[in-house]
């Protein structure tokens, strides 16, 4: 590949993962907390979401096509990097290694997700509020759920913080600091949502 087409593709997979993946977790998480206010809360919530107008092009277009792009290269990024942290014990070094570990591990989640909701309702089940807690009421699961949501979370919360530096948003080591605050209580903020959302069913 060459280095030009490489700078636009690390461009495209920088911006797709804020916008529209990172949006989407983000909206996401939010619908699920509607289940700390109850079953009907959450269903209600849910069915607002999936019948949406013309809900099928924006499931593929806000969120597979985008998510797929940036999950294949970013399962590419994650092979091919220098991961440092052996020669530079860093905290910057050990989030660099994390983001890619992390994203390795939500392709895991994400399919086995996926396959567990999206494939079934397509193939007739009701996908609701106790479908989930039947799913959590497997204590494996609820661990890999737990994972899956944490993952995500420290992923966007991390790629936020290298977004604004790809971007040149965050250049001085100051606005780095302030950056990296913002994005750990961004962290920590989406991680309460939405392991809170998880308890909800169980
Ligand atoms: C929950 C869904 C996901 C979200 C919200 C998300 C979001 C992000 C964001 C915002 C960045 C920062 C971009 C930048 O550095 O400018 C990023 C980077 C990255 N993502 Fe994801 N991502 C998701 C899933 C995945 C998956 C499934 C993989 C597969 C391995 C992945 C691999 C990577 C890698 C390797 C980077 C680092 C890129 C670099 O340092 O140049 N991501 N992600």
């Amino acid at each position: 590949m060459s280095r030009e087409s490489d700078f636009y593709l690390r461009r495209l997979h920088s911006l797709l993962g804020i916008i529209p993946v990172g949006l989407f977790v983000t909206q996401h998480l939010v619908v699920n907390h509607f289940a700390t206010r109850g079953e009907e809360a959450f269903n209600n919530a849910s069915n607002f979401m999936g019948n949406l107008p013309f809900v099928l092009f924006l499931e593929w277009f806000i969120i597979y096509i985008p998510l797929m792009f940036h999950a294949f290269y970013g399962v590419y990024i994650a092979f091919t990097a220098k991961n440092n942290v052996q020669r530079y014990g860093t905290f910057r070094n050990w989030m660099f290694l994390l983001q890619r570990v992390t994203g390795v591990f939500l392709v895991i989640f994400i399919a086995w997700h996926l396959y567990e909701t999206r494939i079934q309702k397509a193939l007739g089940t009701e996908v609701d509020f106790d479908m989930m807690a039947n799913i959590l009421d497997n204590p494996f699961m609820l661990v890999f759920y737990i994972l899956g949501v944490l993952s995500a979370t420290f992923h966007l919360a991390n790629g936020l913080w290298s977004f604004c530096v790809t971007w040149g948003i965050a250049q001085s080591p100051r606005s780095q600091t302030i950056v990296s605050y913002i994005t750990i209580i961004a962290f920590l903020a989406l991680s309460v949502i939405g392991v809170q959302a998880i308890f909800a069913f169980v």
